[in-house]
């Protein structure tokens, strides 16, 4: 734990926030009275009788009997409120193009689009994956599924074929939505062959809806006639009035797909009353939100932190958001600042990989974009190391800006261990402790509260509303993956080593199990090691995650190859994962060695090497099979690291 810097919030910041001192104390007199005051900013068809149900656990129930269409809740109503001319998004394209779209256009495409749909045939429970950059329509996609009932998979558009293919036909999918190209740090790449190879012959999909965004650029898009709709030939001539039906609380709202342990990752599942009422208070609460704010939040809208803080948080608040298309570093280092200062960013939301790569450049790199327009910065993904949040405090926000680390995961829904910002004090690094309503706290292996300062694992111990309430399609692994290891105290298993201090505050460590965080993504070994030895020259293959002091962690594998080795694989072996999962996880260091060490059972003992990469040495290694495995890896990696 770094010595302790406190940030006490800014008596300026305090005094106008949205949520005040007593709000920890409120929400624990009575937590399911308050969450139903939360649920309560919500809009309700039918109002709900029971606040929470845990007769299904781990499957909980929250805000049953309840009705409401979350699609309304993020569009219509603020248009309804008179709030129809207020902007929505302030879309910067990655070429420099940009739109923008007020709540009363955004209710009209969502109603076109929801149009759209019911005339391809989709309705309340089928499954649309997206396949999809980060355009307008992402959202109005996203929004007009919910509308009708549609569950929603975004698919980031990154990925490859091959794991698109996974979730769509995991989802068992009856649309695909897919652009015809994507730009790509600055150049525009066809994706259309790849939306057809991941739907072959899958016969549940029967249609894929394309949207044109890099046209002339990217010519000859394949088409199959009678399967394949043309966005604007469809979409374009519907009317933009729908009635919007009411679906139950439960109803399941999307499905993300994470890794865990296995090399198949697991589909979540969140639904609605429960989710949005985590979301939304959490964001007005976490982001303090404003009338006048101009929020942005840089996720790509595929991964959950933009599910929650991108579309259905800030747009059930009625919030006027950026949203940016492309890389950060395109087409120079300074494009966020550049897109703060022309729009008047107020709410800046990011991670720490990216505050890393902008320190590189130096305090002279925000420092030449007027960003007087901020007043709050966050952070997600991993810890961020003091280091970066004083220079993400100093140089971009003036030191002006509190900044909320906000720790949760896809599973959680929403944020869980955060600050409120005008409440808190924070301290760099740590995600501070957990939001009024939640109760998180760090274990021993049989249950028990460790004593500050000491590690043990992040449990959840109660439920909360927008926890996911399964697995899609394999409710077993729900239960074996997050429940059963303190399934006598009913607390729910984060999966991340943790500390608290003497102040309560939590400090997250690494994972306790075999997933790795590159740039705040979440991989496994295992998908990884998967993707390796479907190679043919690989016959086994190891993957441990290293530190890095840009990415937070780098992935190296270690690999045998079948028959004559030689060292000039990594890069066949590098694109091949990028051909199998996506570029993002193509491994940094590809180290071919002759043996791997494993226990007596045969399982590879990764945290050996981990320890390696990290230059920790002496690890436990009495259930070794065989040691010379090993000293073998050791000196196959000593070489690496001297050719680098
Ligand atoms: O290890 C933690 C890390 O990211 C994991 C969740 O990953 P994912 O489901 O992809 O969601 C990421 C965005 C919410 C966690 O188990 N993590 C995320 N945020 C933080 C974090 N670790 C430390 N501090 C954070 N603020």
């Amino acid at each position: 734990m770094p010595d302790e810097l406190v940030v006490p919030p800014p008596a300026e910041f305090a005094a106008q926030a949205n949520v005040g001192a007593d709000e920890y104390a409120r929400a624990a007199a009575d937590p399911q009275a308050w969450w139903a005051e939360q649920a309560r900013r919500l809009q309700w068809d039918e109002p709900f009788t029971t606040v929470f149900d845990g007769s299904t656990l781990p499957t909980a129930q929250w805000f049953t009997g309840g009705k409401l269409n979350v699609a309304v809740n993020c569009v219509d109503r603020h248009v309804a409120a008179g709030r129809g001319d207020k902007v929505a998004l302030h879309w910067e394209g990655e070429p420099g193009d940009s739109r923008t779209i007020t709540y009363a256009q955004l209710q009209d495409e969502v109603c076109r689009l929801a149009n759209a749909l019911e005339e391809l045939g989709v309705g309340h429970g089928d499954r649309v994956v997206l396949y999809l950059p980060v355009l307008p329509e992402t959202i109005v996609t996203t929004m007009a599924c919910a509308r009708i009932g549609a569950v929603v998979s975004l698919v980031f558009g990154g990925f490859s074929a091959e794991a698109l293919r996974f979730r769509v036909e995991d989802t068992g999918a009856k649309l695909l939505v897919c652009t015809d190209g994507q730009f790509r740090r600055g150049n525009a790449v066809a994706v259309k062959g790849a939306a057809d190879a991941a739907v072959e012959g899958l016969d549940h999909v029967e249609h894929v809806l394309v949207l044109r965004r890099t046209g002339d650029l990217t010519p000859d898009v394949p088409w199959t006639p009678g399967r394949d709709v043309w966005w604007h030939e469809l979409v374009d001539r519907q009317p933009a009035e729908h009635v919007a039906p009411s679906f139950d609380a439960e109803n399941p709202l999307f499905i993300i797909y994470t890794s865990g342990t296995t090399g198949k990752p697991k589909g979540l599942v969140h639904t609605s009353g429960g989710y949005l009422t985590h979301t939304s208070w959490s964001h007005w609460a976490v982001f303090d939100v404003k009338d006048d704010d101009v929020y942005w939040c840089q996720a790509d809208l595929a991964w959950v932190t933009a599910h929650s803080y991108e579309m259905y948080g800030p747009l059930s608040n009625g919030v006027t958001q950026v949203i940016y298309e492309g890389s950060p570093l395109t087409p120079h280092p300074g494009r966020h600042f550049e897109v703060i200062e022309k729009y008047g960013v107020t709410i800046y939301y990011t991670a720490p990989t990216l505050v890393r790569t902008f320190m590189k450049h130096g305090p002279e790199l925000p420092a030449g974009f007027d960003l007087s327009s901020l007043r709050l910065l966050g952070s997600v993904g991993e810890a961020i190391n003091p280091e970066a949040w004083l220079w993400l405090h100093r140089n971009v926000g003036g030191g002006r800006c509190p900044i909320v680390d906000t720790w949760w995961q896809s599973e959680t829904g929403a944020a869980v261990v955060a600050p409120l910002p005008g409440v808190t004090p924070l301290k760099p690094g740590s995600g501070t402790v957990p939001l009024p309503g939640l109760s998180a706290t760090v274990v021993d292996e049989a249950g028990n509260e460790v004593a500050p300062g000491e590690q043990g694992v992040l449990v959840i111990t109660k439920p909360w509303p927008g926890m996911a309430r399964t697995v899609w399609r394999d409710h077993a692994r729900f239960v074996t993956s997050y429940w059963e290891p303190y399934a006598a105290q009913g607390f729910y298993l984060a999966g991340d080593a943790a500390t608290k201090d003497a102040d309560g505050y939590v400090w997250i460590g690494g994972r306790i199990d075999d997933v790795l965080n590159v740039s705040g993504h979440r991989l496994s070994s295992i998908e990884l090691e998967s993707a390796l030895v479907s190679h043919p020259r690989v016959a086994e293959a190891a993957v441990v995650g290293a530190p890095d002091a840009t990415t937070g962690q780098r992935i190296v594998a270690f690999v045998i190859l079948r028959g004559d080795g030689s060292s000039e694989v990594a890069a066949e072996l590098r694109e091949h994962v990028a051909q199998q999962i996506g570029p993002v996880a193509k491994p940094r260091d590809v180290v071919v060695v002759p043996d791997l060490p494993k226990t007596r059972s045969g399982k590879i003992m990764r945290r050996l090497m981990a320890d390696m990469t990290a230059g920790r040495g002496g690890g436990d290694v009495t259930s070794l099979q065989d040691e010379t495995a090993l000293s073998a890896v050791e000196t196959a990696w000593a070489q690496y690291v001297q050719s680098r």
